[in-house]
């Protein structure tokens, strides 16, 4: 595939994925792009069109596997200016798809304007988050959105208003689309009780959760009314280990990699845990984390 040499500096060629999910796993990507604003995501949404090459969005990698084998795919990471800008107007805010929420929960916590705080240690992307719906049991991003500036596979831009957007918990219906901004209605409240509100996440994140290896957080989604960590602890399956790949001590529901794993290490313990829960609850999990293949 010929790229236009206009775009010849932002694309890379097999890009080790490693560098780029919160797992530190992932063979090469055939081509890593990093648009600088809208025209040249769509000269590469076309050209991708045009060569039958598929394209994956890849955010802040923090909920994704991808194989050791890699893709032969366009990666596009919308890392650009262009796409990392936010600008606030009254209690609402317009953001770039590649702003990281911690940036969104920073500058808008400095305004004193409150919403963003339970999303507080979520390493993702605004177009991540929304993607999959990021949040915890009880709040979602989606509870926030007012509408969302999207790019479809033919290079076509829409507006997507509050009413036509359709959430479930990490679900959206948005993946035939690429994130391009969203806008978000915040609340007034003080910097200090936005700035508590956030130590408390992180507190309580720190306290529950496995922080300090690479993960890519939970797994597998929450069935219904119960929690994944809960019923993988219940299995005793914590500690658990394939190759550099472990189920974590501290919160059932995370892998971590403890150096080198490979993805079929991550496989492996998914596939047990799927196994085992079933085995004894007869409760069917779904994995949250995305694998990408090709
Ligand atoms: N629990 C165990 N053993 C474990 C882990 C949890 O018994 O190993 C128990 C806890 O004691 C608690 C219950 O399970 O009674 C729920 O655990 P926790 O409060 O840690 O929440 P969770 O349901 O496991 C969810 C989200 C997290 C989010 C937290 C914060 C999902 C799949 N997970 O976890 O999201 O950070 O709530 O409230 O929805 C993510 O999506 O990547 C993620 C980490």
């Amino acid at each position: 595939m010929i790229w236009p040499t206009s775009l010849n500096k932002r694309v890379k060629l097999n890009e080790p994925l490693k560098l780029h999910t919160t797992f530190k796993i992932g063979g090469p990507a055939k081509y890593l792009f990093e648009p600088k604003d809208i025209d040249e995501l769509k000269l590469a949404v076309n050209l991708a069109k045009n060569n039958k090459i598929k394209i994956f969005i890849l955010g802040n990698g923090s909920n994704l596997l991808v194989l050791d084998r890699g893709v032969s795919a366009i990666v596009i990471k919308l890392s650009g200016e262009h796409f990392r800008k936010i600008i606030f107007k009254f209690n609402s805010l317009r953001t770039g798809a590649g702003v990281l929420l911690q940036e969104l929960i920073k500058r808008s916590s400095l305004r004193g304007l409150s919403g963003f705080e339970f999303l507080s240690g979520i390493p993702a992307t605004v177009g991540g988050a929304l993607m999959m719906n990021a949040g915890t049991p009880s709040f979602s991003i989606s509870d926030l959105v007012e509408q969302i500036k999207v790019m479809d596979y033919n290079g076509k831009i829409k507006i997507l208003k509050k009413q036509d957007l359709k959430f479930a918990y990490r679900q959206s219906h948005l993946s035939k689309f690429i994130i391009l901004e969203a806008v978000f209605k915040l609340r007034k409240s003080s910097v200090n009780k936005i700035k508590n509100t956030i130590r408390e996440c992180w507190k309580r994140r720190s306290q529950t959760q496995e922080l300090s290896w690479a993960s890519a957080g939970c797994v597998f989604k929450n069935p219904r009314l119960d929690s994944a960590g809960r019923l993988i602890d219940l299995c005793g399956l914590k500690g658990r280990q394939s190759g550099q790949a472990f189920i974590s001590d501290k919160h059932a529901n995370f892998i971590i990699n403890k150096g080198k794993a490979s993805s079929q290490d991550i496989l492996k313990l998914m596939g047990m845990i799927k196994k085992e829960v079933k085995k004894k609850f007869n409760i069917e999990l779904e994995p949250e984390i995305i694998t990408w293949k090709n």
